[in-house]
C-alpha cells in the first residue's frame, strides 16, 4: 500500500522528530498534540533541527520551508481521518496509549496503518484493545529520529503479515534500515541498552567511579559515541526508568531493576537534557560543572623511576617502551626505592596480591589498557584498598607525561571497562542464545539505533570470546549477581576458539 500522508500523535523529543523524518522524505504529516504548549513545542524542536541541518549546509532553505509546509499541525484526532499510517509517539503509559489508539481505531480509515513507538510496552496488549489488532505494529525510532538509522519493526501474533512488511518497506524508503522483532518487551535496542545504563548509574551512585569517567570508559575505551550517562541525560532519566520498569517485570532479572539513584533523580524532576539537569547539568545544551575532583588525581609529581612488575605479556613490554621514550627509568626489583610502583594488570587477576608480594603495596598502583598501548590511548589507573592518595597523584602526573588518558578505577573485575561492557556484551549473547534475534541483526540494531561503531558480536570477536568470558566470570565469582553469569553460548564459542562472524560464516556454507 502506499502512504502518502502520516499522523505523529504526541510531539515531544521522538515524535517532533519523527515527523520530521516523514515530512523529509515528502510525505505528508498531521502533526496531532491536544495541548497547546506541548505542540509549539515539539514544532520548535522540528524547526530547530531543520535550522541546524540548513546552518550545517545540510539542507537548502527552499527545501525546509517545503519539509516544514508537509507538517500540518492539528489539535483533534478527527484531523487523522483521511492518514495512511498514524505513530503513536506519547508517554509510555499504557492507559495513555490505549485511549490514543482507540481514538485511531475510530477516526482512521479500516485499511489505515496504526504504529506505536512505544520502546517497550507491549505491542499485543495495545492492538489487542483495538477493533482491528491485524493492522497495529510497533515502529521503533531511536532518538535523535532524524539522526539514527535504525527502525524496530515489532509484529505480533494479531499482526495481519502485509502490515509489518509495509512498515518495512516504508522504513526503508525513509532511509532506515528496519529490523524485524517480535513483541518482547524493550525488543532488541532497548533491552540491550537500558540494562548497561543502569548498570553504570549503579557504578556511579556506589562511587566505584566519577561519572566523566565513567562515560570517558565508554567513549575512549569502548569506542562509544557517547558514554552511559550523558545517554540517559539524552534519552531523558524518566523514559528511561519506565523502560526498566517494564523489562524488569518482563525479564525479573536484577540488571533490570531501575538503579535507587535513578529513581530519586526523576522524582526530583532532574529527568535529563530536556530539563537542564540529569546526572549532568546544562546550559544551552552543554555540560557545565563536573564532578568533584577524583581523590589523588591532581598535584602528582612525576616519577623519575619507576618500579614495572608484570608478567612479560605484550602489554608490560609496550608499556616499558613507553616509559623509556618518555625518559623514565625502569626497574623490575621491587627491592629498588623508586618512586612508583607499577603493576601492569592482566583481565580477571587482581593487581593486589602483586602490590603486596613486591612489598610495597602503598606505593603501588595498577594500569591496564583495554585497547593495548599505543598513541593516545586510555589507561584504567586501579587504586587497590593499600594504595595512598600520594601515589594515585604519582600515576596521573605519570600518565600525563606519557600523553595517555586516564580513567580510575577500584581494584575490582573488569576494572572499569571491562565492568561496563563484559555483562553489557553478555546480555547481547544470552538475546541470541535464546533464539529472540540473530547475531547480525542485534549488531545491526545497536550500530544503526545506538550509533555503536561495531556491534556487541563484533566487538567480542575483537576483544576475543576467551577474554570476555574471563572477564564475565571474575565479575561474576566476585559478585554472585546472576546478570553476570557467562551465557554458554559465549563460552562455547571461547572453547571452540570461534569466533562469531566465523561461525554465521560456516553455518551458512
Ligand atoms: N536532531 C537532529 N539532528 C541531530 C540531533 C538532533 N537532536 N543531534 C545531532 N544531530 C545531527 C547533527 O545535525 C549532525 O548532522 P550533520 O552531520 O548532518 O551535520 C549529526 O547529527 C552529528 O551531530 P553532532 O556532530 O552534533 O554530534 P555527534 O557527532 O556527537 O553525534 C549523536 C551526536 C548522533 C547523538 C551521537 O552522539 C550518537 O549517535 N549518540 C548515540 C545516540 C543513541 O544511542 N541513541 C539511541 C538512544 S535509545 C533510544 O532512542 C530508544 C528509545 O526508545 C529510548
Amino acid at each position: 500500500m502506499e502512504i502518502r500522508e502520516v499522523a505523529v500523535v504526541g510531539l515531544g523529543t521522538m515524535g517532533a522528530g519523527i515527523a520530521e523524518v516523514f515530512a523529509r522524505a515528502g510525505i505528508g504529516v498531521v502533526a496531532l498534540e491536544a495541548d497547546p504548549e506541548a505542540l509549539r513545542h515539539g514544532l520548535g524542536i522540528l524547526d530547530a533541527s531543520l535550522s541546524r541541518a540548513v546552518s550545517r549546509g545540510r539542507l537548502a532553505a527552499s527545501e525546509q520551508a517545503d519539509i516544514r509546509a508537509r507538517v500540518r499541525p492539528a489539535a483533534a484526532f478527527s484531523e487523522a481521518a483521511a492518514v495512511d499510517l498514524a505513530v503513536e509517539a506519547v508517554p509510555e503509559r499504557m492507559e495513555i496509549k490505549r485511549q490514543v489508539f482507540a481514538e485511531l481505531d475510530r477516526v482512521c480509515g479500516p485499511d489505515a496503518i496504526l504504529a506505536t513507538n512505544t520502546s517497550s510496552l507491549s505491542v499485543t496488549s495495545v492492538a489487542a484493545c483495538t477493533r482491528h489488532p491485524g493492522r497495529v505494529v510497533g515502529m521503533h525510532f531511536f532518538n535523535p529520529a532524524p539522526v539514527m538509522r535504525l527502525v524496530e519493526v515489532v509484529s505480533t501474533v494479531l499482526s495481519d503479515e502485509s502490515v509489518p512488511a509495509a512498515v518495512a518497506e516504508l522504513a526503508r524508503r525513509l532511509g532506515k534500515v528496519p529490523v524485524s522483532v517480535g513483541d518482547r518487551a524493550g525488543f532488541v535496542a532497548n533491552a540491550l541498552l537500558l540494562p548497561y545504563l543502569n548498570h553504570a548509574v549503579q557504578l556511579f551512585e556506589a562511587g566505584y567511579a566519577s561519572a566523566a569517567d565513567i562515560d570517558k570508559a565508554a567513549t575512549e575505551g569502548i569506542g562509544l559515541p557517547m558514554g552511559p550517562l550523558g545517554l540517559l541525560d539524552l534519552i531523558g532519566l524518566d523514559t528511561s526508568l519506565s523502560i526498566l520498569e517494564v523489562l524488569h517485570a518482563e525479564f525479573g532479572q536484577p540488571r533490570y531493576c531501575p538503579a535507587p539513584l535513578l529513581r530519586r533523580l526523576v522524582a526530583a524532576g532532574w529527568t535529563g537534557r530536556k530539563a537542564s539537569r540529569g546526572i549532568y547539568t546544562y546550559a544551552d545544551g552543554r555540560v557545565v560543572g563536573g564532578d568533584a575532583d577524583v581523590a589523588g588525581a591532581t598535584g602528582g609529581v612525576v616519577p623519575d623511576t619507576v618500579t614495572l612488575i608484570g608478567r612479560g605479556d605484550e602489554q608490560e613490554a609496550d608499556f616499558a617502551s613507553a616509559l623509556a621514550s618518555a625518559g623514565l627509568s625502569v626497574t623490575r626489583n621491587p627491592a629498588h626505592p623508586s618512586d612508583l610502583v607499577v603493576v601492569v594488570a592482566a583481565e580477571g587477576q587482581p593487581v593486589l596480591p602483586a602490590a603486596l608480594a613486591a612489598g610495597r603495596a602503598r606505593q603501588a598502583v595498577g594500569v591496564h589498557f583495554p585497547g593495548g598501548v599505543r598513541d593516545g590511548c586510555l589507561a584504567e589507573l586501579i587504586r587497590t584498598s593499600l594504595t595512598t592518595d600520594v601515589t594515585m597523584a604519582a600515576a596521573h602526573a605519570l600518565a600525563g607525561k606519557l600523553g595517555v588518558s586516564v580513567v580510575q578505577a577500584p581494584d575490582r573485575p573488569g576494572f572499569l571497562v571491562g565492568a561496563l561492557l563484559y555483562p553489557h556484551l553478555a546480555d547481547a549473547v544470552l538475546m541470541a542464545q535464546q533464539g529472540y534475534a540473530s547475531a547480525p541483526d542485534i549488531d545491526t540494531a545497536m550500530t544503526l539505533g545506538c550509533g555503536y561503531p561495531r556491534g556487541p558480536f563484533q566487538l567480542i570477536d575483537a576483544i576475543g570470546a576467551a577474554e570476555v568470558l574471563t572477564g564475565l566470570r571474575a565479575m561474576y565469582i566476585a559478585y554472585g549477581n546472576p546478570g553476570f553469569a557467562p551465557p554458554p553460548l559465549l563460552a562455547e564459542h571461547a572453547a571452540a576458539g570461534i569466533d562469531f562472524a566465523a561461525a554465521g560464516r560456516a553455518a551458512a556454507s
